[in-house]
């Protein structure tokens, strides 16, 4: 049997955690005999034929760092039909048999669904610290993005009980879901959580900081940045509280820094599978964690379903006894927010 060439690429916002599945790919690859290149810069460099050789000597010890040894960018043009032809050629150009795709929601249901249809075999990886990607327990990067939230916001607190009489609202990214908003205030006992998927009450939500500050002289509001930025939530409740509120945005602090032993062990084990997968012949699949083990679920599948929220969890932070209602659904991810996935 002839030597199997298998690329490896990243597409859409790092992770951490996709270092280690691009290293784990790259070394089950070279096990099997076969071939590992790097395309580099997403699906950039697969359209302007950006592809290199691996050698194990680059790879090796990437996969404890964060961000994307291979580079990554958010390139719409692999939805366009000359941007694919350009790929179909590269990739024939290259000898390449098969794609290991390292992406998030829009570069899985977008991209990856369109590079099917350029003769090669691919198998996605759920990279993402938003977790919106369905068919998997989570997405590499995202138990990164939340201890770092965590982390920032017990900082905030110390300085909240250390000098009271103030309120916060934290912002964290998740694009235009809420994911890392709710994990990240239930995590830390935040006293409230605003997310873009539910309909909230800005009354209530003041009443909670009130009783809060209250109670021990501070108050938390975790806010997602889909639903609008801190300091307009700040603003807004300082009118209606009389009490002195600062904004934070945690921003891209959250994306960046070594992965979790959590998202290595995903990224890994998930690396090596779909790197095994490709091998074997798999393609139009995406590999996620099902049960503590590796499986594979359509790319249809993930394209078309939505991931949702834990709605008591929700509730548990927002002190509310009846689930939320659902904002208005506006766009195919389910949530009231502009749809803004792109690969
Ligand atoms: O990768 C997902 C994400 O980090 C979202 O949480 C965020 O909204 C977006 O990417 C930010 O994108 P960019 O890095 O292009 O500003």
């Amino acid at each position: 049997m002839s030597v199997q060439t298998i690329g490896l690429l990243t597409s859409g916002g790092d992770s951490p955690g996709t270092n280690a599945a691009v290293e784990s790919a790259a070394r089950r690859i070279w096990e099997r005999g076969g071939r590992a290149l790097g395309v580099r810069e997403g699906f950039r460099g697969l359209i302007d034929g950006l592809i290199t050789e691996l050698r194990p000597e680059q790879i090796d010890g990437i996969g404890a760092h964060g961000g994307s040894f291979l580079k990554t960018s958010r390139d719409a043009r692999i939805g366009q039909d000359d941007g694919r032809e350009r790929a179909r050629g590269v990739l024939r150009q290259a000898g390449v048999d098969g794609l290991v795709v390292c992406g998030g929601r829009g570069s899985i249901a977008l991209g990856v669904a369109r590079l099917m249809e350029c003769d090669v075999r691919v198998v996605a990886l759920p990279c993402t610290i938003d977790n919106d990607i369905p068919h998997t327990e989570a997405s590499i990067g995202f138990d990164s993005a939340c201890n770092k939230a965590v982390s920032l916001l017990e900082a905030i607190r110390e300085t909240g009980r250390a000098m009271g009489g103030r309120f916060f609202v934290v912002e964290t990214l998740g694009g235009d879901t809420g994911f890392i908003a709710l994990e990240t205030a239930y995590g830390a006992w935040a006293d409230a959580v605003i997310v873009p998927e539910f309909e909230f009450d800005l009354q209530r939500v003041a009443g909670r900081i009130r009783s809060a500050v209250e109670a021990r002289g501070y108050g938390i509001l975790v806010v997602s940045e889909g639903t609008g930025h801190a300091q307009q939530f700040t603003d807004a409740l300082q009118t209606l509280l009389g009490v002195r509120g600062r904004a934070t945005a945690l921003g891209h602090s959250q994306r960046g820094g070594p992965p979790s032993m959590r998202d290595r062990f995903l990224g890994r084990s998930l690396g090596t599978f779909a790197a095994e997968m490709v091998m074997c012949g798999e393609s139009g699949v995406m590999a996620g964690m099902h049960e503590g083990a590796p499986s594979l679920v359509t790319i249809p599948r993930v394209a078309a379903d939505t991931r949702r929220l834990d709605v008591r969890r929700y509730q548990e932070v927002n002190g509310l006894e009846d689930p939320p209602r659902m904002s208005i659904q506006k766009n195919p991810s389910g949530t009231s927010q502009p749809d803004r996935r792109s690969p």
